[in-house]
C-alpha cells in the first residue's frame, strides 16, 4: 500500500473516535487532550476543540498539518481570559463567578485565585453529580484546600491568609459525620457558594455575620433562629476575630443581651396581663 492510502485509511478509522464534530485535525496529534475530551460532559454534546481554542475542525482527513491551527486559532486562553471561554455557552455561571472574590482577585493580578478551569478541569469536565467530578460534594474539601491549605501559594502574594480551612472543617461535625457516610453534610461550597464566594466582611456573602442564619438554615438544615448558627462552630480552633473582639465572645455577650432583653419582655408582659385583669375587676 502506499504511504497516502495508509494515511487515508488511518484518518478514516481514527475519525469517529475524535468527536462528533469530526476532531480530525486536532485528534492526530493532539491524543492526550482528545483521551480526556472523550470522557468528558463535552464529549457528543456538539462541542469541539474549536469551540475553545478556535482553529479548523473540518481538515480534511487526509490532510493533517497544522494548518488547522491558523483559521481563527486562539491558543491556550490565558487565565483571565478562561470565564470568556466558558461563558459562550454558560453565561449565568460566568455571571455568577464574575461576583467572587476569586475572579476579583485573579482580575487585580492574583493569578492563582481560582476559575473555572482549577474547579472542573478543562478538557476532563464532569457533572459536579458524578464521583469522579472534582466538584461533587465529596472531593469539594480536597479542591479548596488545594489552594486554601496550601501555605507556599497563599502566603506568596498576600500574609494573613489563613491555611488551616480544611484542618479546622476536619474537625468539625460535617466532616466527621460525612467521613462515616453521612448524605447531604456541609462541605465548603453549601457555606461559601461555588461561585458567588465572597468575603466574611461583604453584606452579600454567604458567611456574612447577619446571612448566617439564611446559609446554615437552607434545605432545611439548622433553623433560623437555632444555637448552632450563631455558634461560630465551623472552623473551630481558629480565633475567629472580628475587629479587636473574639467573635466567639460576642456570640456569648449577644446571647446574654438577647435573654435578659426576652426575660424583661416577659415579664413585661405578665405584668401588664395582670395589672390589666386587676383594672379591670375594680372597674367591673
Ligand atoms: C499536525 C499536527 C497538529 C494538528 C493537526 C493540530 N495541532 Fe495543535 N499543536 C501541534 C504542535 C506541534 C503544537 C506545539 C507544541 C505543543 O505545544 O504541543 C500544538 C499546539 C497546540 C496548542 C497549544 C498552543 C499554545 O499556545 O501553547 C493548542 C491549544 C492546540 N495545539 C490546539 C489544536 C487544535 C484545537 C487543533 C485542531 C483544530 C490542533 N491543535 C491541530 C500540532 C498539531
Ligand atoms: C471547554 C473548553 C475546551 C475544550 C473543548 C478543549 N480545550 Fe484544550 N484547553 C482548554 C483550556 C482552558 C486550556 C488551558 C490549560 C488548562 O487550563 O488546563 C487548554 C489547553 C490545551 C492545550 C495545551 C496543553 C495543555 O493540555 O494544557 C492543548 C494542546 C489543547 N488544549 C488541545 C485541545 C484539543 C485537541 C481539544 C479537543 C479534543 C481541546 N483542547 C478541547 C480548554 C478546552
Ligand atoms: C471555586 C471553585 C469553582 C469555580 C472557580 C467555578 N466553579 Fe462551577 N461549580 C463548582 C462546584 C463545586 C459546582 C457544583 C455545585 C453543586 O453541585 O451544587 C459547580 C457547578 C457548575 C456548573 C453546573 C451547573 C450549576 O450551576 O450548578 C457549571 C455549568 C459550572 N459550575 C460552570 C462554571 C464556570 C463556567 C466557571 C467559571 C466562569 C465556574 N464554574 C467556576 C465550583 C467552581
Ligand atoms: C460550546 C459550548 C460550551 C462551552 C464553550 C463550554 N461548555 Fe460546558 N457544557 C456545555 C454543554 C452543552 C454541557 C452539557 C449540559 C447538559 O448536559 O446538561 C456542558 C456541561 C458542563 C458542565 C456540567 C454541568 C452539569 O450539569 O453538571 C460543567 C461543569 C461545564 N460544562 C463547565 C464548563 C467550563 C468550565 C467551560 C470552560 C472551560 C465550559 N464548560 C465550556 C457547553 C459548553
Ligand atoms: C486555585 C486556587 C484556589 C482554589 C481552588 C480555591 N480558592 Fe478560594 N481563594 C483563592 C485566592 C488566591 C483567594 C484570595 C484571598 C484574598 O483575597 O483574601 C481566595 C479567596 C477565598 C475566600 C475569601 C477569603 C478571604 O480571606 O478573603 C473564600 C471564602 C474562599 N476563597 C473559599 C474557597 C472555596 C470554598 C473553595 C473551594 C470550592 C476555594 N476557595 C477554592 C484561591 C483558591
Ligand atoms: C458549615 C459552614 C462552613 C463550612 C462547611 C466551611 N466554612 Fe469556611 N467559613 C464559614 C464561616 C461562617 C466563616 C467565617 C467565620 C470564620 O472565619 O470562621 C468561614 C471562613 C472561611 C474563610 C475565610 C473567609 C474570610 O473572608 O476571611 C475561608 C478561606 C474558608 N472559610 C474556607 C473554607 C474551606 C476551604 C472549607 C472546606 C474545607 C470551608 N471553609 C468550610 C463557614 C463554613
Amino acid at each position: 500500500m502506499s504511504g497516502p492510502l495508509i494515511l487515508f485509511l488511518a484518518g478514516v478509522m481514527l475519525a469517529p473516535a475524535a468527536g462528533e464534530s469530526g476532531d480530525v485535525s486536532c485528534f492526530h496529534c493532539h491524543s492526550k487532550q482528545v483521551q480526556e475530551f472523550t470522557k468528558s460532559i463535552h464529549f457528543n454534546k456538539n462541542i469541539s476543540c474549536t469551540d475553545c481554542h478556535g482553529g479548523d475542525v473540518h481538515m480534511n482527513g487526509t490532510a493533517v498539518s497544522t494548518g488547522s491551527m491558523l483559521a481563527n486559532f486562539t491558543g491556550v486562553p490565558a487565565r483571565k481570559g478562561i470565564t470568556q471561554t466558558c461563558s459562550k455557552c454558560h453565561g449565568e455561571a460566568a455571571g455568577t463567578y464574575r461576583e467572587s472574590i476569586h475572579w476579583q482577585e485573579l482580575e487585580r493580578g492574583v493569578a492563582i485565585a481560582a476559575t473555572c478551569t482549577d474547579c472542573h478541569g478543562a478538557h476532563n469536565i464532569l457533572p459536579s453529580t458524578d464521583a469522579n467530578s472534582s466538584a461533587n460534594p465529596e472531593n469539594v474539601p480536597l479542591l479548596c484546600a488545594g489552594c486554601h491549605e496550601n501555605k507556599t501559594k497563599m502566603s506568596a502574594w498576600y500574609y494573613g491568609i489563613k491555611t488551616d480551612r480544611f484542618d479546622t472543617y476536619k474537625r468539625s461535625y460535617h466532616y466527621k459525620a460525612l467521613q462515616s457516610g453521612g448524605k447531604g453534610l456541609a462541605t465548603c461550597t453549601d457555606c461559601h457558594e461555588n461561585h458567588n464566594t465572597r468575603n466574611e466582611t461583604d453584606p452579600r456573602s454567604a458567611i456574612y455575620q447577619a446571612n448566617l442564619p439564611d446559609t446554615c438554615g437552607k434545605s432545611g438544615c439548622h433553623s433560623s433562629n437555632s444555637a448552632q448558627v450563631y455558634g461560630g462552630k465551623v472552623h473551630e480552633g481558629q480565633s475567629v476575630g472580628l475587629y479587636f473582639i473574639d467573635a466567639k465572645k460576642l456570640v456569648t455577650y449577644f446571647y446574654i443581651v438577647m435573654i435578659v432583653f426576652e426575660l424583661v419582655f416577659t415579664l413585661g408582659l405578665i405584668s401588664l396581663d395582670i395589672s390589666s385583669k386587676f383594672e379591670v375587676k375594680r372597674r367591673g
